[in-house]
Formats: C-alpha cells, structure tokens, sequence
C-alpha cells in the first residue's frame, strides 16, 4: 500500500498553472501532489489577473519571487534558477493547455495536466511531438481510472475472469445544466462557452473523454468506430449537455457511453459495467470500495478494497486498510505518485510501463471527441477513429 515514505528519492520540485481561486479542479491537484510527500509545491502562476495570481500564491505559501506574473515569465525565470521547477501541473481551460506545456517541455520540465488533452487535434498531435522529441513524461489526469477497485475490474479483465468481452456500458450523469437560464450560463460554464478553449462538445470534453479512457483502460480494447447523438436538452443552454455514445471495438465487442449533465439530480454518477462471456464487473463511483464481479451461473461477489486477494495493481493503489473509505482524492493522488515514479525511472534511464494515463491517452481522447461530434453532425452516421 501506499505511503508518504520517500525510501531515499528526492522530492521533486514542482509549479502549478491554472487552479486559481474558486477553480473547479485547482485544489484537487494541489492536494494529490502533497498526498504521498513526492513532491515540493515552489513556484506557480494562478489567473491571468496578475494581483489575483499574486494573492493567490502568497495565500498558498509560496515564495513572492515565485508567484509569476504568466507563464512564460515562469518558464524563462524557473529554467535559470538552480533550483528550478522539474514539473508542471497544468490547470487551465483546455484550449491553452498546449500554449503553457510546450513554453516548459523545451527546458525539460516534466508536465501533468489537465484533460482533454488539448481543444483541437491540431494541438495535440504538435504537443504529442515534442513531448517525444524532448523525452520529458507527460501524465493526464483521469484520475478516475486510479480508483483501486477499478484497477482490480482491469487486473480481473486481463486474467480472463470474464473470458472474452461482449458488451460494455458507461455512464456518467451530472445534473448541474438542468433549469440553467441563458443570463446565468457564462458564469457558470465560463470559458467552456468558448470552442477555441473547450473543443467541439461541452458534453464531450468535460466527461465524454473520462468515459471513453475508462472504457479502454478497464478492458485493454479500442473504439474502431463510433455513432453518437450529442445534443442540448436544457433549453436556455447555448452548450450541448447530453450524449449517447454507440461503440465497435476491435474485438468485435459493442459498447456505449452514456453522459449528461441534463440528468436531473445526477451528481457524479460514474458507472462502468463489463460484460464477458464467462462473467462480468461492475464498478460505480457512489460506491468506490466496492466492485461487483459475477461469474457465469454464480452468485455475485462484492469484492471490498484492500481485501486478501485484490491484484497487486488495486493493492498498491490503497493506502489504507478495508473498511475504512478511500475516494476521489486518494484516486487523483495515485496518478501524482505514479507520475512522480515515472520521473524518477526517467532521470534513471531505466526502462518502464507507465501505469498512469499519457500523452497517446490524451491525443485518443481528443480524436474520439472530434469523431463523436462528426457523427452526430451528419445524424448519428458511423465514424471510423
Ligand atoms: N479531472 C477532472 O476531474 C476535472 C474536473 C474539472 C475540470 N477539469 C479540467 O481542468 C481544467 C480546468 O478546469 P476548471 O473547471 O478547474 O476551470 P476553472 O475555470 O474553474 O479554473 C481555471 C483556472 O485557471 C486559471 N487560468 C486560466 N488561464 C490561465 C493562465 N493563462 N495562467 C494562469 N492561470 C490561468 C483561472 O484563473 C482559473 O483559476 C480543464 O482542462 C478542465 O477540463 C478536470
């Protein structure tokens, strides 16, 4: 199980972009990277508002000299210092995220973000470029796919305990647009109004992509073709809010993705269900401890977090024992952590697996949105990825 041991490894200095006051996701990053003691939190740049930022900064600790006025002054004073930052968590609307990450990747700063990857294949596919030519680790955060017994749904799937993979559903309805009126939407939904900084679908860059990283991280299979209807069912909404997903895998397995933010009452209802031809998983995030695993003619087994015989992969992914409840923060910690041991296998030569989601998983991802957009443009239509 995890802990805050460093085992002789040094922390690694790290700086923030994004995540300012009152952001959606800023804290949860902040607090994953403090979680197993990996990293040092030293220099950061928080709103585009200078005195905002500043403020921000101070608030959270950090050195004035470090609280930057925007990014590239961070870039250029970080790369001088001898001391200077070796990674960069990125939190900003996703249109930047390739603006901010390429400023560092040339001074070999390892980079964390934020997904989607990126708004426009365009981008992602240059940001995937140099993030090979420079040989730094590119970590996104699908902090949902590190929750353990999700992990142990993969480690059951790839034993063969549900032998070949028929069908697979995932759905993930919220409920935050429902009653949304057209005077309130831009200062709800902000920059995600904005294509050139959201991409094609609200629906699809907020949670379609979680959904379809889950979808393929829990099985080892590939979208090869998908037909989608993405609409808006809040009526004042300028933003599409709904999505119904069908999939062909390349095992010839159907899936679908269902997710929303029109479900009335919907919180953060994740849910992943696999079905085999020898059994079957089911994972759903109101219960994140739990996983369902069903074999063909038996009963249903609850199999509980940190039990005797979850994987090594779901075991080294808790922190504490069964029983007591692991969620959303342990999980996003898991992907800082992991990155943290990928920079230091890194620096080492060594050769290794990355275990959290990367640059290819985020380039997927932005693919699969532009895909399931174009279908539902030309009335559901299949769309080879
Ligand atoms: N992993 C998840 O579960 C999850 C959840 C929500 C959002 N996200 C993603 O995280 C990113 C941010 O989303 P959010 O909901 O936190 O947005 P937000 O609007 O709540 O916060 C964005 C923050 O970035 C700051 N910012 C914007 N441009 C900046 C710049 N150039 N320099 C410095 N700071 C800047 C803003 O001041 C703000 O504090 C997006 O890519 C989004 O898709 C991920």
């Amino acid at each position: 199980m995890r802990n805050d041991e460093l085992k002789g490894r040094p922390k690694i200095k790290i700086g923030f972009v994004g995540g300012g006051p009152n952001s959606f996701i800023g804290y949860s990053h902040r607090l994953a990277a403090r979680f197993d003691n990996r990293f040092e939190f030293v220099a950061g740049v928080f709103s585009r508002d200078i005195n905002k930022s500043r403020k921000f900064g101070t608030s959270l600790g950090l050195d004035t000299q470090r609280c930057y006025d925007d990014y590239f002054l961070m870039a250029k004073q970080e790369s001088k210092r001898t001391d200077g930052i070796e990674a960069l968590g990125i939190m900003t609307p996703s249109g930047d995220h390739y603006k901010i990450a390429k400023a560092f990747i040339q001074n070999k700063v390892h980079i964390i973000s934020d997904k989607p990857l990126t708004a426009t294949v365009d981008d992602a596919i240059k940001l995937e470029k140099i993030v090979k030519k420079h040989k730094i680790v590119f970590a996104l955060t699908h902090n949902y796919s590190a929750y353990p017994m999700l992990r142990e749904a993969k480690s059951i799937i790839e034993k063969g305990k549900i032998g070949k993979v028929m069908l697979i559903n995932v759905e993930y309805p919220q409920g935050y647009t429902v009653g949304i009126k057209k005077k309130e939407e831009a200062s709800i939904l902000k920059w995600r109004l904005d294509k050139n900084m959201c991409g094609p679908s609200m629906i699809l860059s907020e949670i379609g992509t979680h959904a379809y990283h889950l979808l393929r991280y829990v099985t080892n299979l590939e979208v090869k073709e998908v037909a989608a209807e993405v609409t808006s069912l809040s009526s004042e909404l300028t933003v599409d809010d709904n999505a119904f997903l069908l999939l062909r895998m390349n095992n010839n397995s159907r899936g679908s993705i269902w997710i929303s933010s029109a479900a009335t009452g919907g919180e953060n209802g994740l849910k992943i269900r696999v079905y085999g031809n020898k059994g079957s998983v089911e994972w759903y995030q109101d219960d994140p401890n739990h996983l369902k695993f069903t074999e063909l003619g038996e009963p249903t087994k609850i199999i509980t977090r940190a039990s005797k015989t979850v994987s090594n992969l779901s075991l080294q992914s808790s922190r504490v024992a069964a029983g007591h409840p692991e969620g959303f923060f342990e999980a996003f910690a898991n992907i800082y952590t992991e990155f943290a041991d990928s920079i230091q296998k890194r620096k080492k030569n060594k050769k290794f697996n990355y275990v959290h989601p990367t640059i290819k998983d985020g380039v997927k991802g932005i693919k699969f949105i532009f895909a399931a957009k174009k279908s539902s443009d030309q009335n559901s239509k299949w769309i080879k990825l």
